[in-house]
């Protein structure tokens, strides 16, 4: 063991592959955002008023996930933080992210925490933590900037409430102003809105449309001068990450993870160069990663959904209809001692695992007989086995 441990060391130490791997992380903010100039100066024009004294209009910000919002936002306030600084003017900014702070609880308890106002661990309701936020805030004359990123997150576990009360707060305060900045990936997010919550967020609407191939490589050749060593990674290697996130919606954080996971392929392996292939190997993992991830927080009767084709597969029978597979979801279902969805329920969820690239689902026709759909799994077992292992309850299937 300490003989390959000894191996392994002398590989990975003697590769040099990276020079900074955390340039490559999700949450490093280079200096440069190529491709973005349009969306950094609309979002600049926005807020720089505050600079003047006067509130900035409220800003909505969509796209897809990888278009940048994060990172333009984040960077745009840096620089208004700076240029505050020197003219004396301080900014406050709470910066939530709502995937993971998504109730309206938490929200005020970060914006309270934003301006140092004093909350208990527990026993406060909502409507008093918006009170004592808005009386702190409103002590002095000064400036809040609050940016609710993935904001599509709170709305749908805890609802508009907050959102509502946020948009409506500079007509209780007197001294202080408040912008707010809402940030989602889903672009079916208004839906979910009361009107009046939409058009006070949307005073100004920012759309991030996904980076072409061409721009993607830009992206990855910036960051490649600094986080690899010179020679590591070829003009092609670049083409090929920027080729496969194109595809995958335009998405910069995909690209990145490609080369980054790409480079950590080539590191073990004790090569001096990442290739081609080290990227193909790179994108089968972050597929596998995803593909778990999305089935390991599903809800439960999806995942029965899925173990019910699994067995169907595994007796041989691929490509079952939507009726067969329903049969056998409805005795999986009793087995538990749960009533089963309706078969129309089970039609929607079967379009949204086609949709998520789980099981492929299509119209065939049968003659006489009319149309029916005919379901495939395309995640490997193993993957399916992994993605279940927490799961105790369904977990048992893989077993028999
Ligand atoms: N124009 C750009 N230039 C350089 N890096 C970028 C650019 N746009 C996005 N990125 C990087 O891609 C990743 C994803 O961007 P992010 O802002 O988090 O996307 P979003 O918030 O839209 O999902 C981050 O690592 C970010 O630094
Ligand atoms: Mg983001």
């Amino acid at each position: 063991m300490s003989d390959s441990l000894d191996e392994l060391f002398k590989r990975v130490l003697s590769a040099k592959i990276f020079i900074n791997r955390d340039l490559l992380r999700p949450d490093y903010i280079p200096d440069e955002l190529p491709h973005r100039e349009r969306q950094i100066l609309r979002l600049a024009e926005t807020l720089t008023p505050i600079l003047k004294g006067s509130r900035p209009s409220n800003v909505f910000i969509y796209g897809m996930t990888g278009t940048g919002k994060t990172a333009v936002t984040k960077y745009v306030l840096n620089r208004l933080m700076i240029e505050g600084k020197k003219k004396g003017i301080p900014l406050n900014i709470a910066y939530i992210n709502c995937r993971h702070d998504d109730t309206n609880y938490r929200v005020l308890a970060d914006l309270c925490e934003a301006i140092n106002a004093k909350v208990p661990f527990t026993g406060l309701s909502t409507s008093e933590l918006f009170r004592r936020f808005l009386k702190t805030l409103d002590i002095s004359d000064r400036a809040m900037f609050v940016v609710l990123d993935e904001v599509d997150s709170l709305v749908k576990k805890s609802g508009d409430r907050v959102l509502y009360d946020l948009t409506r707060i500079n007509n209780q305060l007197i001294r202080a102003k408040v912008s707010i900045i809402g940030i989602t990936n889903d672009l079916n997010f208004t839906d979910y809105l009361d009107p009046r919550v939409r058009s006070s967020l949307g005073e100004e609407e920012l759309v991030f449309p996904p980076y072409t191939a061409v721009e993607l490589e830009d992206i990855l050749r910036q960051r490649t001068e600094k986080a690899f060593v010179n020679g590591v990674i070829s003009p092609e290697v670049i083409k090929l990450c920027a080729a496969l996130a194109a595809k995958e919606h335009g998405d910069a954080r995909r690209a990145l993870d490609l080369l980054r996971v790409a480079g950590e392929l080539a590191e073990r392996e004790g090569s001096d160069k990442v290739l081609e292939i080290h990227v193909r190997n790179a994108q089968k993992e972050l597929e596998k990663d995803r593909v778990v991830e999305v089935i390991r927080t599903m809800p439960f009767h999806s995942k029965l959904l899925i173990i019910s084709l699994y067995l169907l597969e595994k007796e041989g029978k691929r490509g079952c209809t939507t009726g067969e597979l329903y049969e056998v979801y409805s005795k999986i279902s009793k087995s538990y001692g749960l009533e089963p969805l309706t078969q129309r329920r089970i039609s929607d969820l079967i379009n949204e695992l086609d949709m998520l690239g789980i099981i492929n689902a299509k119209v065939v026709s049968k003659g006489r007989y009319g149309r029916t759909k005919v379901v495939n799994l395309i995640v490997p077992s193993s993957n399916l086995k992994e993605a279940m292992k927490e799961d105790s309850m369904v977990y048992s299937f893989f077993e028999k």
